[in-house]
């Protein structure tokens, strides 16, 4: 069996999918490393990333495949198995002499024989023409509650379309000066729109990829976070590109900063996260009904926190990486109701309205979900 092409790359999968998802480990952190210690050529590395993450962002998909054709439990590395198998399948269209003799081969030999055989039976299904899925949770291969969240926010057509899309590798953009940034988040530093010589407060900067966008036109940048560990990343992100931004360890729900003392304040705040699932495999399981009203409460703490260090007649900019009307709308409605002095600020294409800010989602421009609201502020 060692001699089937592909094994070394199947057995490396199958380990890393039983490890995020039994083991509750996290894509980003526990694949990279497990890459760099395997002596995979390039094209294979490929071909486990895409297995990996295409596996755990379709686990429920998989999952039902499989389940049809087992008539027991199966331990947990098994299981990751035959996702990993139905995976290529059924969402790679891999020929299924190829993905059912290399998977099998990546298993140990006393389960190699129902591993063969469920994974022949999902691709005698395949083959008798489209999968007929049981709801579309399962054929999205989303939580119900997130699928179901999704539609009343967004309608049926836009959330489908958004969920299909976070369901593909994501596209990965360079800026001009090489640092790997989402094209969604470059919209949001572009809604920002500061200008050479503003001061600027970057209240949640860290990993700094809009501090430093920032400072490259000509700002003066204040890059803030709470923890000490995750500014030393925003010093570290400047210093490589050779930007100048002043880091702070700060917590932004009570900045430490002279009041009145910038032109514009960007607070990019933690959120749900759900506009970056593409980018993200495994947070759709792990993300609970109850974070995006959690997270939005901060989220308004950290903005009406923020307000008195903007100078009157500057602007304060509140964005997440996020699409729940909770967090977005929820929050600047809430934020207006304790402020109406503030003055909305037109947030133009190619943001979508929503409600006085913008809103992208993902398959709009094939980039993260974003929203972002700007106001003036006046004293
Ligand atoms: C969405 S990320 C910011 C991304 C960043 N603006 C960028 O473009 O690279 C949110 C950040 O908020 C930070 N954070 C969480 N709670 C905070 C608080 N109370 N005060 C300041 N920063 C906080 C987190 O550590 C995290 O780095």
């Amino acid at each position: 069996m060692s001699g089937v092409a592909g094994v070394a790359a199947r057995q490396l999968a199958i380990e890393a999918v039983d490890r995020i998802m039994s083991k509750g480990a996290y894509a980003n952190i526990v694949l990279a490393p497990m890459l760099d210690r395997s002596d995979l050529d390039e094209r294979d590395r490929g071909l486990v990333t895409e297995l990996v993450y295409g596996t755990v962002r379709n686990r429920r998909a998989c999952d039902w495949l499989v389940d049809r054709f087992l008539y027991d439990q199966v331990e947990l590395p098994v299981r990751a198995a035959l996702e990993v198998g139905a995976y290529q399948l059924v969402f790679l269209r891999q020929p299924p002499h190829a993905a059912v003799s290399s998977t099998v081969g990546a298993v140990p030999k006393k389960v190699r024989g129902l591993v063969n055989a469920v994974l022949r039976r999902v691709a005698d299904d395949v083959a008798d023409g489209p999968v007929d899925w049981p709801d579309l949770g399962t054929e999205l291969s989303y939580p119900d509650w997130l699928l179901q969240l999704f539609i009343d926010e967004h309608g049926t057509d836009d959330a489908v379309a958004s969920l299909r899309k976070m369901n593909e590798p994501p596209t990965v953009t360079v800026r001009a000066d090489g640092y790997v940034q989402n094209e969604g988040s470059q919209l949001v530093t572009t809604a920002v729109g500061v200008s050479p010589g503003d001061r600027v407060l970057d209240v949640c900067a860290a990993p700094g990829g809009k501090a430093t966008a920032m400072a490259a036109t000509g700002a003066w940048v204040v890059g803030a976070d709470r923890r000490r560990s995750r500014c030393r990343l925003v010093a570290a992100n400047a210093a490589d590109l050779g930007s100048d931004v002043a880091v702070v360890v700060a917590d932004g729900t009570a900045p430490p900063f002279r009041p009145g003392g910038f032109d514009k304040v960007l607070v990019d705040a933690p959120c749900s996260g759900l506009g970056t699932l593409r980018r993200r495999a495994d947070a759709r399981w792990r993300v609970e009904p109850e974070t995006a009203d959690r997270l939005a409460r901060l989220q308004l703490d950290l903005v009406v926190a923020s307000l008195p260090m903007v100078r009157d007649a500057g602007e304060i900019v509140y964005s997440v990486c996020t699409v729940t009307r909770a967090e977005t709308i929820g929050v600047a409605d809430a934020l207006t109701a304790l402020e109406p002095s503030l003055e909305p600020l037109p947030v133009s294409l190619p943001w979508r309205p929503w409600g006085t800010g913008g809103l992208v989602l993902p398959h709009d421009h094939d980039t993260d979900g974003m929203a972002v609201f700007r106001w003036r502020v006046h004293r």
